[in-house]
């Protein structure tokens, strides 16, 4: 049996379909009762609802399991409480295998969220359990809330330089490779960067999707004032504002690329390119 936490968020669900590919067992922890038939569905077994934060959740949610693959929510402030905990319960309910879902370049302290991710890297190293790190780069999935804009206006809009070199990665490509480190031991030990094959920047994304939709797509930085008041009218509390509006000024000046060869050798062929996803979004409507 294989936990996976934030099991009803995007890369949950993607993990949770790749591991029934595989013919896992999945317990499956979400948070509210209306995602439980959503998991089941994509074919997790056992489904857990509980609030990450509580031990006495996480504790419930790694009794028996052999392997737990944690997602943590996306920006969130207690990412470093619940890591902890969560290796903790793990360590106490003799776990074999746990799998961290980082993300790439955790390394970067200027950026909260990827900081807080090396330091529960750094508490599992510690740990004594039996490890794998997988750090993705950011998802082209990421690009589907701008999808009417760049398909009714031709423009896709970016906080920060659209001449910063950026990795994407293919959700898809990244659960696959998940599974795959999950279900194989030789992966024990191991901390992987999960980078698609192409470093574009936001101008070149453009031209991408300007090839394939058969339409200009122009790449337009709006200052960060713009975005805030979008994110804050969207909902987005003072954390997150605060954290992604660092990254957005971390991409500015770095942008954020990294290597593909890890997630080449995990897939046995190329990672998925963003011309290729493109396609494939365009073609599934
Ligand atoms: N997005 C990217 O490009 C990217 C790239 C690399 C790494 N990552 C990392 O991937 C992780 C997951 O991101 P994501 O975009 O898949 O997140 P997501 O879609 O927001 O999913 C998070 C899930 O966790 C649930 N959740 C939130 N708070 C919870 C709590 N206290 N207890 C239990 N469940 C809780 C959410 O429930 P609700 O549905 O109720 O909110 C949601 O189902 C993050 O750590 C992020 O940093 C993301």
């Amino acid at each position: 049996m294989i936990l996976v936490t934030g099991a009803a968020g995007k890369t949950g669900r993607a993990v949770i379909s790749a591991l029934a590919k595989k013919k896992q067992l999945v317990r499956a922890l979400v948070r509210r009762e209306e995602q439980v038939q959503r998991v089941e569905r994509l074919g997790a077994t056992d489904v857990l609802v509980g609030d990450m934060r509580s031990k006495d959740t996480l504790e419930r949610a790694v009794e028996g399991a052999e392997s737990v693959y944690h997602i943590c929510p996306n920006v969130s402030p207690d990412e470093f409480q619940v890591g902890k905990s969560i290796v903790a319960s793990a360590l106490s309910a003799k776990v074999g295998h746990f799998v961290f879902h980082s993300v790439l370049h955790p390394q970067v302290e200027s950026m909260p969220h990827h900081w807080m991710k090396m330091r529960v890297e750094e508490v599992l190293l510690g740990s004594g359990l039996n490890f794998s790190i997988l750090q993705p780069a950011p998802y082209m999935q990421n690009l589907q809330g701008q999808l009417k804009d760049i398909l009714e206006r031709g423009i896709y809009s970016v906080p920060y330089s659209a001449s910063a070199p950026m990795s994407l990665v293919d959700l898809e490509d990244v659960a696959e490779a998940a599974a795959t480190v999950l279900t194989n031991p030789a992966h024990v030990g191991a901390t992987y960067e999960l980078a698609g094959p192409d470093i574009l920047t936001p101008n070149q994304m453009a031209e991408t999707l300007s090839r394939h939709l058969n339409r200009e797509v122009h790449a337009d930085q709006i200052p960060l004032e713009m975005w805030r008041q979008q994110a804050r009218t969207a909902g987005l509390g003072g954390y997150q504002l605060e954290t992604l509006e660092k990254m957005f000024v971390y991409y500015d000046h770095t942008g954020l690329w990294g290597n593909p060869l890890a997630m080449k050798t995990l897939l046995g062929r190329q990672p998925t390119s963003f011309s290729e996803y493109v396609e494939r979004t365009i073609q599934s409507g």
